[in-house]
């Protein structure tokens, strides 16, 4: 594992690096001969990751490369507006409702040091409640943008801004609007807010702003329904959606971000003739620095992870044919050699490697669940104090629960694996993009 780090990462570096291609767009003709641009750069839907996990090298993304990256394209000298398009936390109903509320607000957090301008808001902040929105906000946080979400009291809960940049000399105003797609109605009524049909508020909207030197619209929805916004509304300059893994470019520039903040886009605006738009996508990879401050943070959130216990409000389920685990240990007395062979492997120490990674993972659900034994089951993995047996990739990750075979060794039909599948569950392309069943198999091979 150690010696691959080095070749391979560098490799998927590079292969990274040729996929963050640019494209350029024609746009809006108003400026004469290619003037300065105006430099956004965007995100969306960072669904809670807030770091390439260190399963592997190859991984894109993460807040702390995101920081390096922006403060590097700062130092270029030209001002750019940094904006985000929403979903900053997972999902909720997946995650546990209080770790996407704490990723939510670390992640905020991060975005009020990078000097984030605006933020719109997706369907996963919505679903957390609008108590959650307001207080996960620190100072110095963006300003909010959805404009089409309104309280049961009328008020709105973002506004449209314009901002004012100075641009080769003279100051330049920006308009930002954000919008949620119609298709989240239901998400909005259900934490008591009323969405606006989006097209409707951004016609009550663009009186004024239309009179912007720029305008950019943060759409968290489908990107089809982006495109018809943007012909519609032929002022915009730069339209930012969501829920869409390709970029389609139309006029004005349509970019759809990678999601999990993998990539940072750059739009590059002229302003006020014609002009091409140049949007391109920067790969956050292994060559970006991750930067300290960020780092800090995130320890901060870990510790605040562990201090709450944060682990034991994973959602969990019942396992199938019922039973309870009983850890590695209750195997040994009859699998002696299997028990031998798994304490080699690596398997049997997975949490400690999270324990000592970057000053420690091991609280962390998103980490935790495959690192240890039946993590999400009621009698699996909780946290060290109730269930240390089951620290680690214990035979029962593979095998299945064992309480029923331990007790009634000689009937039929426990253990039986669904072999590659199986491994492919926690390997996955992901967390082990190089994974090579056969090769992995003989390095923890074992048998009756
Ligand atoms: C009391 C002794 C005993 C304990 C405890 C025990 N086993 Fe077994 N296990 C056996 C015996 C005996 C067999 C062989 C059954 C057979 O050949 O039909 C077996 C078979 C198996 C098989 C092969 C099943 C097959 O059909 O090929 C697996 C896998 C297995 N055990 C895993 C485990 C695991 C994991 C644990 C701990 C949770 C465990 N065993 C605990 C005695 C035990
Ligand atoms: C989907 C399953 C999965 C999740 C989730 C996961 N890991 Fe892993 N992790 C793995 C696998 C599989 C390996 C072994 C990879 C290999 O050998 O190439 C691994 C290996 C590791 C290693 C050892 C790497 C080394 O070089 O020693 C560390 C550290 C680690 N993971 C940290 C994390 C952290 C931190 C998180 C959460 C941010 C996480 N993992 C989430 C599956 C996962
Ligand atoms: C990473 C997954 C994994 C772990 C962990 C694991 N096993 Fe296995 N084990 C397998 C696979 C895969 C096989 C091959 C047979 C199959 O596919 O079911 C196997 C085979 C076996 C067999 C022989 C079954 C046979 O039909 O020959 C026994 C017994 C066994 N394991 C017991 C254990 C015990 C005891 C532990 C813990 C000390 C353990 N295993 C840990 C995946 C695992
Ligand atoms: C429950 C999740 C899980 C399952 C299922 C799983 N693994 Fe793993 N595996 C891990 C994790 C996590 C690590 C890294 C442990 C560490 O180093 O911290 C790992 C590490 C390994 C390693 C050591 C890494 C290396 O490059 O030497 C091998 C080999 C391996 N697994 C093989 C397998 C095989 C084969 C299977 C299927 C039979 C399998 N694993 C199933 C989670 C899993």
């Amino acid at each position: 594992m150690t010696a691959r780090r080095g070749p391979y990462g560098t490799a998927l570096g590079l292969a990274a690096l040729t996929v963050g291609l640019s494209v350029l767009a024609r746009l809006s003709a108003r400026d004469p001969g290619g003037g300065p641009a105006l430099r956004v750069v965007f995100t969306g839907e960072t669904d809670g990751f807030l770091e390439p996990c260190g399963c592997n090298e190859g991984q894109l993304g993460g807040l702390a490369r995101r920081d390096s990256w922006v403060w590097r394209l700062r130092r270029e000298g030209r001002p750019l507006l940094l904006v985000d398009n929403g979903d900053l936390a997972g999902d909720p109903v997946r995650e546990g409702g209080r770790l996407s509320e704490l990723k939510r607000a670390t992640t905020m957090r991060a975005m009020a040091l990078m000097g984030y301008d605006v933020v719109n808001l997706g369907e996963r902040d919505l679903e957390l409640g609008p108590e959650a929105l307001d207080p996960a906000r620190p100072a110095g946080a963006p300003v909010l943008v959805a404009c089409n979400l309104r309280r049961e009291d009328g008020t709105t809960v973002g506004d449209a801004v314009r901002l004012q940049v100075r641009l080769a000399g003279r100051e330049v105003e920006v308009a930002i609007v954000g919008l949620l797609g119609a298709d989240f109605d239901l998400v909005a009524r259900g934490v008591g807010l009323v969405l606006e049909p989006p097209g409707e508020t951004l016609a009550r909207l663009a009186p004024g702003l239309e009179g912007a030197s720029a305008a950019v619209l943060l759409y968290h929805g489908e990107a089809a329904e982006a495109e018809r916004l943007a012909a519609a509304h032929p002022w915009l300059d730069l339209v930012v959606a969501g829920h869409g893994r390709e970029q389609a470019l139309v006029r004005p520039a349509l970019a759809v971000p990678p999601v999990k903040g993998r990539y940072l886009g750059v739009a590059d605006l002229p302003l006020g003739g014609p002009g091409a738009a140049r949007v391109r996508f920067d790969p956050l990879d292994a060559f970006v620095d991750d930067s300290p401050r960020i780092l800090r943070l995130l320890e901060d959130h870990q510790r605040r992870l562990l201090a709450e216990g944060v682990l034991d409000t994973s959602p969990r389920v019942e396992v199938v044919g019922g039973g309870h685990y009983l850890g590695s240990e209750a195997c040994r007395g009859c699998h002696g050699a299997a028990h031998e062979a798994w304490g080699r492997s690596r398997h049997r120490d997975a949490l400690e490697d999270l324990r000592r990674y970057r000053g420690g993972r091991h609280g962390d659900p998103g980490c935790v669940r495959c690192h240890v034994t039946g993590f999400g089951t009621l009698t699996g993995y909780r946290d060290e104090a109730i269930t240390g047996h089951l620290s680690g990739v214990g035979c029962e990750s593979c095998h299945g629960v064992g309480s029923r075979h331990a007790a009634e060794p000689l009937r039929r039909g426990y253990g039986r694996t669904a072999g590659e599948a199986l491994c492919r569950g926690c390997h996955d392309p992901e967390n082990d993009p190089l994974f090579d069943h056969d090769a992995a198999w003989r390095r923890i091979a074992h048998g009756l």
